[in-house]
C-alpha cells in the first residue's frame, strides 16, 4: 500500500493554490465531489483550512489530500480526493490512515462523511478502513444537470 513516489504531510500556507486547482479538477469530474465547477480557484485557496488539512505530495506536486473538519461536539467531517492520474495506486489509503491517527491524536471520537452511492470506489476505501453506512438521504443533492442524488452517510468510531 505504500508507495515511496509520494509522501503525506499536513498541509502548508503554499499549498493553498495546488489544493484549490486540485479541487477544482476534481469538481470537473461532476462525479465523487458535491461541489460543481465553476471553482473560484482564488477565492478557494484563500479560504482554506490548511491547518486541519493532510496532502499527499510527489517531488513538489499536491497529487491528493484530505480534510477534517473537527467539529466541537467531537465528530470530524472528512472530505478527500486524489488527483485523477494518481488514483488506485494507494494516495488515498495514505491520506485516510494518516487522517485516522490525525484525528485519534486530537481526540476526536469518530470520523464521519457522505458520499454518493454511486462512488464504489471512495465507498471501497471507506470500508476497507472500517467505516459503516449509517443511512442514506434520498434526493439530497440537486445536480447542476437537475438531477436529485442521493448521500449514503458513513462513519467510523475511532
Ligand atoms: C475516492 C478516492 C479518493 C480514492 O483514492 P485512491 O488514491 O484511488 O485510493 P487507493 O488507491 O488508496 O484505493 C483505495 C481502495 O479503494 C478501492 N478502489 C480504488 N479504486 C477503485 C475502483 N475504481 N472501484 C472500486 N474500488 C476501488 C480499493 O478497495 C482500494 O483499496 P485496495 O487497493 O487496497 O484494494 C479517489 O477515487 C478520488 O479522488 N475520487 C474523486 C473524489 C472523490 O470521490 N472523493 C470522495 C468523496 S466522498
Amino acid at each position: 500500500m505504500s508507495d515511496p513516489q509520494f509522501e503525506i504531510r499536513p498541509a502548508r500556507d503554499e499549498d493553498r493554490v495546488p489544493l484549490a486547482i486540485l479541487f477544482a479538477a476534481v469538481a470537473e469530474e461532476r462525479d465523487g465531489i458535491a461541489t460543481e465547477p465553476p471553482v473560484d480557484v482564488e477565492a478557494r485557496a484563500a479560504g482554506w483550512t490548511v491547518d486541519a488539512t493532510l496532502v499527499a505530495v510527489a517531488g513538489s506536486e499536491v497529487i491528493g489530500m484530505i480534510h477534517v473538519d473537527a467539529s466541537r461536539f467531537g465528530f470530524g467531517e472528512i472530505g478527500m480526493a486524489t488527483a485523477r492520474e494518481w488514483r488506485g495506486r494507494g494516495v488515498g489509503s495514505a491520506l485516510l490512515a494518516a487522517a485516522i491517527d490525525w484525528a485519534r491524536e486530537r481526540g476526536l471520537h469518530k470520523l464521519s462523511l457522505s458520499v454518493f452511492p454511486h462512488n464504489a470506489a471512495a465507498i471501497a476505501l471507506y470500508r476497507k478502513f472500517g467505516f459503516v453506512e449509517e443511512g442514506r438521504r434520498r434526493k439530497q443533492f440537486r445536480r447542476s444537470s437537475g438531477e436529485l442524488w442521493d448521500a449514503v452517510d458513513m462513519g467510523l468510531l475511532l
